[in-house]
């Protein structure tokens, strides 16, 4: 398959590796491909803009402040025309740059406004790759959600071996290629799908209730994760700071009765991932005024049991969800009891987390989880952001959801 009719964004950075930016634009224009470019004053040290536009056949981009512009603001439209935007090659300053959120020129502002996917495409000596400041870069980007395409190993310009080679025109023009098929595909299918998150509570009288220290971060940044797939969300989310997001259709929550109600209001889906930390009692009386103090005979609260929303989805014979995703928050033996969790509620796959560990989980931006499947697979994503390891979480179903889908058909 080939790449058509697209919008292609390319900065071109400040790099030996950078005339390999012509050959690319070469092969994206072959295939009929828009491409626009921005290259960078260092950038501008390695090819011309008259090599440039020969290829693209029209300008470059070079200045924020350019007088003979078209009105439009060039750092907001030219990312809102992209469908991709690309940064060949990489280089260690720039990703410093964007791991601070500079803006401090054409390109770098250009990404800070962007509400377009980016792909990085690093080059650079190997030593400065494996440096501690640059891994530390490329992590805080990678949570950023930037996608990142090599390096390679190779024989460097500069005559020593190892990482840091930028892949060649054809890996990213076949990487390019995959990411808008996908894209596409996904668009095809219209996939649907439900996430829960965020505590709820469960009141004992108007002022006090039960609840827990959820913050609702992880579901949230799955939602938002689908949702940059192509896939059409549904958030139902208790008690939280988070702002609702124009994309993501949200129905706000209380009790783990009101998750229930919206979860069955909201099937059918092809995915529901349950995030949420449900109160699992709730009181037996939720008293109409509040309790006092003072009262003489202060009687101990009854409590039962919540209805298991994970486990309705999971054994609904008339809506199941294609995939049904859990949580399992576990403080021992974390694997084996979250297995045991993901067969007693029917799922096909559990996302697991030691909720002992410091530092991560319940009110933290971090997490560390296991993601497993029902034949046993074990996916580890360590200590990271949440909306990292949601990105992870989101690819795997993507890709368990066209899988079964294939099987469908
Ligand atoms: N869950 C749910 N409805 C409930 C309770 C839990 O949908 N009433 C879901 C959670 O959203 C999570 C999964 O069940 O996806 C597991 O929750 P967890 O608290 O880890 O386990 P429990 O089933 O509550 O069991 P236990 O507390 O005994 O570990």
């Amino acid at each position: 398959m080939t790449i058509k009719n697209k919008k292609i964004l390319i900065i071109i950075g400040g790099g030996i590796a950078a005339y390999k930016s012509l050959d690319l634009i070469r092969l994206l224009r072959k295939s009929n491909n828009e491409i626009k470019t921005i290259l960078t004053k260092s950038g501008k040290e390695f090819v011309t803009p008259l090599s440039i536009s020969t290829l693209t056949k029209t300008k470059t981009f070079e200045d924020i402040f350019d007088a003979n512009s078209e009105a439009e603001i060039d750092h907001i439209s030219l990312s809102r025309w992209a469908d991709l935007v690309i940064v060949m090659p990489t280089t260690a300053n720039f990703m410093t740059k964007l791991s601070h959120g500079k803006a401090e020129d054409l390109a770098t502002t250009v990404i800070l406004a962007s509400n377009k996917d980016i792909l990085l495409v690093p080059a650079m000596n190997v030593r400065m790759w494996l440096h501690k400041a640059t891994q530390r870069n490329v992590k805080i980007l990678k949570d950023y959600g930037y996608l990142f395409i090599g390096p390679e190993k190779g024989e460097m310009a500069c005559g020593e071996f190892g990482e840091g080679k930028m892949s060649s025109p054809r890996q990213i023009y076949t990487y390019i290629d995959h990411y808008f098929n996908k894209r596409n595909l996904v668009k095809s299918k219209n996939f649907k799908a439900l996430v829960t998150a965020g505590p709820t509570r469960e009141y004992i009288d108007p002022v006090r209730y039960i609840s827990n220290e959820s913050s609702g971060k992880q579901g949230y940044e799955i939602a938002l994760a689908l949702d940059r797939l192509g896939i059409k969300t549904t958030l139902i989310i208790g008690p939280s700071n988070l702002t609702t997001q124009k994309n993501i259709k949200t129905k706000k929550i209380v009790t783990a009765n009101d998750l229930l109600i919206e979860t069955k209001k909201s099937l059918p889906v092809d995915v529901a991932v349950c995030a949420a930390a449900v109160s699992d009692f709730k009181p037996v009386v939720q008293n109409k005024n509040k309790l006092k103090k003072n009262q003489n005979n202060i009687k101990p609260i009854k409590i039962e049991k919540n209805k298991d929303v994970l486990e309705y989805l999971g054994k609904n014979n008339e809506h199941r969800p294609k995939l049904v995703v859990g949580f399992s928050a576990e403080t021992e033996n974390v694997n084996k009891n979250s297995i045991t969790k993901m067969k007693k509620k029917n799922c096909d796959l559990i996302i697991a987390n030691n909720v002992s560990k410091k530092g991560i989980g319940f009110n933290s931006d971090y997490n560390e989880v296991s993601i497993i499947d029902n034949n046993g697979n074990i996916k580890i994503i360590k200590k990271s952001k949440k909306s990292y390891i949601a990105s992870k979480i989101a690819e795997v179903i993507l890709d368990k959801l066209l899988v079964d889908d294939r099987s469908f058909n």
